[in-house]
Order: structure tokens, then C-alpha cells, then sequence
């Protein structure tokens, strides 16, 4: 019998702005969850946030893109909609951009990660959850997860693991995808994900046996809806151990806090903070972006855990070097490259100053040299030297 692990996300609102979800929300999300659990809709289910994310983590028996299960994670977060609107919370149901729901929550506006395993004996996984950034923020760590021997010591000693992966590597504009397999084509595959905007890995797979290893949700909520609505905070299943990653391996490429789109206004980069849940509250320049990876034991499609993996002191130093980034990079004000490039941008002015502007642009050999006007609170040694 199969297992199907569905993480699935929306941002409902927030209070006080774009940090938190209320817990009023997250108790309104349960108790739909909880029903659809006792109706055997689901085995079982765990609810999280990230930053103003609510995140629903479900097994079941059901397979992928579900009718039932998709339904209640909908129901979920109308439920939770409706809580946020009677409490005035910021953005009510920012991500859910269609009334007509048929069965599927994917280009809607949640977005869904899901893989249908079969159970090893023991099924250790990790989720992860991240806000204020967009689904190709775990490009970089999923190559040096599943590409990087430096990162990874067990694509050098674990047989299993050493044959190397395959990337299913997305182009979002295009909607097209390619698989690509490491580390015969490790340089191609960097070619591509080193543009993590538009070319997203959803998928790895190991070689050996073409196992699931790892999926991403990659709806991209700006194409989806014709015009930016928030940033596409992602989610990513990962599975662990004997034959995978170790857990410690899966964790450690986020030492490194990476550059990633998203933060303010979903316009700026900024580095990717490994948080526990408590501190998954970004309130700084609406930032920087964080990142939560709860550990898990699947068992008989139920959930055992989960394990808070980034509270750990030993994840100090990223954090204390995502703040010192922010310092350094919130410095730039409105400039590049702390700034996105306009294409990437939730919304712009440039237009409009553009178009004031438009009568005023002449070619460069055309514009007037300024008139030198001459002014009483000028001195005469000044004026002297006109
Ligand atoms: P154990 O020997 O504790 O099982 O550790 C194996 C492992 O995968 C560590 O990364
Ligand atoms: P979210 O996508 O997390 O709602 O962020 C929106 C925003 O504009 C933050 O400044
Ligand atoms: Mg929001
Ligand atoms: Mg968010
Ligand atoms: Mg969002």
C-alpha cells in the first residue's frame, strides 16, 4: 500500500502586515483537517506556518492531486479566509485567487508539493517551508543536497547514493520541463538552475531505482494570476537516510544563508535565515526571508514528529550572517542589486515615471545646457567665476 505525502500552503492573511498567521487561523485550518481525518479523508495531518504561510501537512492513501484531499485543504483555507476577515487580519486570503474551485488547489493559487512512496521500514522525511521568497530558493540547496560531494559525503561512500540523481529541472515561463541527470551533466543543469527565477528543480529522483527523493511546489502566483499578488512562498519534501541523504546532509547546504528573491514588496534580494517555527516571523524590512524544516517519521501514512531541525545553535552562525547581509545589502536602499531587475518586480512605478517623463527625453546631444540663473545669495567671488 502506497503513502502519499501532501504539503500544501496558502498565505490566508496576516496579522499586523505580512509576518505571522493568528492562531485563530491555524485552529480554523485544524479543525477542517481534523473532520476531513475522522471522515478517512486523510490519515493524518500537522499544521505550520511560516511567516504569514499557513502550511498543511497531510498523508494519505490517495495519490497525487486528489479530488477529496485537495478539496479539504481548499476548505481548510476558506475556513481559515473566513477567521481572517472577521479579524480584520492584512491580505485576507491573499493566495486564494480563484472563487471556482474544482477539485485541484494547483494554478489557483496554493501551492502543493506532493510524492506517493512506498514505505521503507522506517521513513525519516524533511519538510521545508520558506516566506518571502519564491520555489527556485532551493535550487542551490538541492544541487548541493543531491549534486555536491563537498555537501553531501554521500554521494562518495553510500553506494546507493553514488550512481548520482536526476533533475526534473521546470522552466516557468514556458511550462515545459527537462530531466537531467548529475553528475554526468552537472555543468548543464547549473547552466540552467543558476537562473533560479525562471528555471526551478520540482523534482529528484535517484538513478539506482528511480525513487522519489525530493519535490518542490513551483507554482509561480504572479503567472498564475497575470499580475504579481505576493510572493510564491514555496514548500519541498525531502526524504532521508539509507539511500538518501542524511537528514545532516539535507540540512547543511541551509549553513549558508544564499541570496534569494523576495522580502519587501517581493522586490529585493536577500539572504535565506534558517529559523525555528518560533522565529519564522519576519518583521524586518518585511525580512529577510526565512526558511523551517521539520523532521518527521513517516509510519503507516501517519506522522511522527515533528522535530524543529533548524533550532539548533549550531545554525547561529547563518543566522548571524543573514543579519549581517541584511546590513550590508539594506544599505543600498533602492538600488540594485538589493532591488530586483524590473521584470521581477511585485509592482513599479517605472511606467508611470516613465510616461511623465516621456516629452522631457530628448537624444542626448539635444539637451539643453542649464541656464545659469543668477542669485542675490550668491557671493560676488562666486558669480565672479561664471
Ligand atoms: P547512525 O550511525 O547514527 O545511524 O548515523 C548514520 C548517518 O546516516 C549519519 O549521517
Ligand atoms: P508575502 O508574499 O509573504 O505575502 O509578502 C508580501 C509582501 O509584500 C511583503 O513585503
Ligand atoms: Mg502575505
Ligand atoms: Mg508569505
Ligand atoms: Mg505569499
Amino acid at each position: 500500500e502506497k503513502t502519499t505525502i501532501s504539503v500544501i500552503k496558502a498565505d490566508i492573511g496576516s496579522l499586523a502586515g505580512h509576518h505571522t498567521v493568528h492562531p485563530d487561523c491555524m485552529a480554523a485550518a485544524s479543525r477542517v483537517l481534523a473532520e476531513g481525518k475522522r471522515e478517512g479523508v486523510i490519515e493524518d495531518f500537522y499544521v505550520t506556518h511560516v511567516g504569514d504561510d499557513l502550511v498543511l501537512i497531510m498523508t494519505h492513501r490517495k495519490g497525487k492531486d486528489n479530488k477529496d484531499v485537495h478539496t479539504l485543504a481548499w476548505n481548510a483555507f476558506k475556513e481559515a479566509t473566513k477567521v481572517s476577515k472577521e479579524l480584520g487580519l492584512y491580505a485576507a486570503g491573499q493566495d486564494l485567487l480563484s472563487d471556482a474551485f474544482s477539485g485541484n488547489v494547483r494554478g489557483l493559487g496554493p501551492a502543493a508539493a506532493e510524492m506517493e512512496i512506498v514505505e521503507r521500514p522506517s521513513e525519516p522525511i524533511v519538510i521545508f517551508a520558506a516566506d518571502k521568497t519564491e520555489p527556485g530558493a532551493f535550487n542551490l540547496p538541492l544541487f548541493r543536497i543531491f549534486a555536491d560531494p563537498f555537501n553531501t559525503a554521500g554521494l562518495v561512500i553510500d553506494p546507493r547514493l553514488h550512481i548520482g540523481f536526476t533533475f526534473e529541472v521546470v522552466d516557468v515561463f514556458e511550462d515545459k520541463g527537462v530531466h537531467m541527470n548529475s553528475p554526468e551533466e552537472m555543468y548543464d543543469i547549473l547552466a540552467l538552475i543558476g537562473t533560479p527565477s525562471r528555471y526551478v528543480i520540482r523534482r529528484v529522483f535517484r538513478k539506482d531505482d528511480g525513487r522519489i527523493a525530493a519535490v518542490v511546489a513551483v507554482e509561480r502566483l504572479n503567472l498564475i494570476a497575470g499580475k504579481y499578488v505576493g510572493k510564491d512562498d514555496p514548500v519541498m519534501i525531502v526524504r532521508a537516510q539509507s539511500g538518501f541523504p542524511a537528514v545532516g546532509e539535507i540540512l547543511e547546504p541551509f549553513a549558508f544563508p544564499h541570496m534569494v528573491a523576495g522580502w519587501m514588496r517581493g522586490s529585493h534580494f536577500g539572504p535565506l535565515m534558517p529559523v525555528p517555527v518560533r522565529d519564522a516571523r519576519p518583521t524586518r524590512f518585511d525580512g529577510p526571508p526565512r526558511v523551517i524544516a521539520l523532521g518527521f517519521q513517516v509510519k503507516d501514512a501517519k506522522l511522527i514528529g515533528p522535530s524543529d531541525l533548524f533550532d539548533d545553535p549550531a545554525f547561529d552562525k547563518a543566522r548571524q550572517v543573514a543579519n549581517e547581509v541584511t546590513d550590508y545589502i539594506r544599505r543600498h536602499g533602492p538600488f540594485m542589486p538589493h532591488r530586483l531587475d524590473p521584470s521581477e518586480m511585485e509592482y513599479t512605478t517605472l511606467p508611470q515615471v516613465l510616461e511623465k517623463l516621456k516629452d522631457r527625453f530628448k537624444p542626448v546631444k539635444d539637451l539643453p545646457e542649464p541656464k545659469i540663473k543668477h542669485s542675490e545669495m550668491l557671493s560676488g567671488t562666486e558669480e565672479a567665476h561664471d
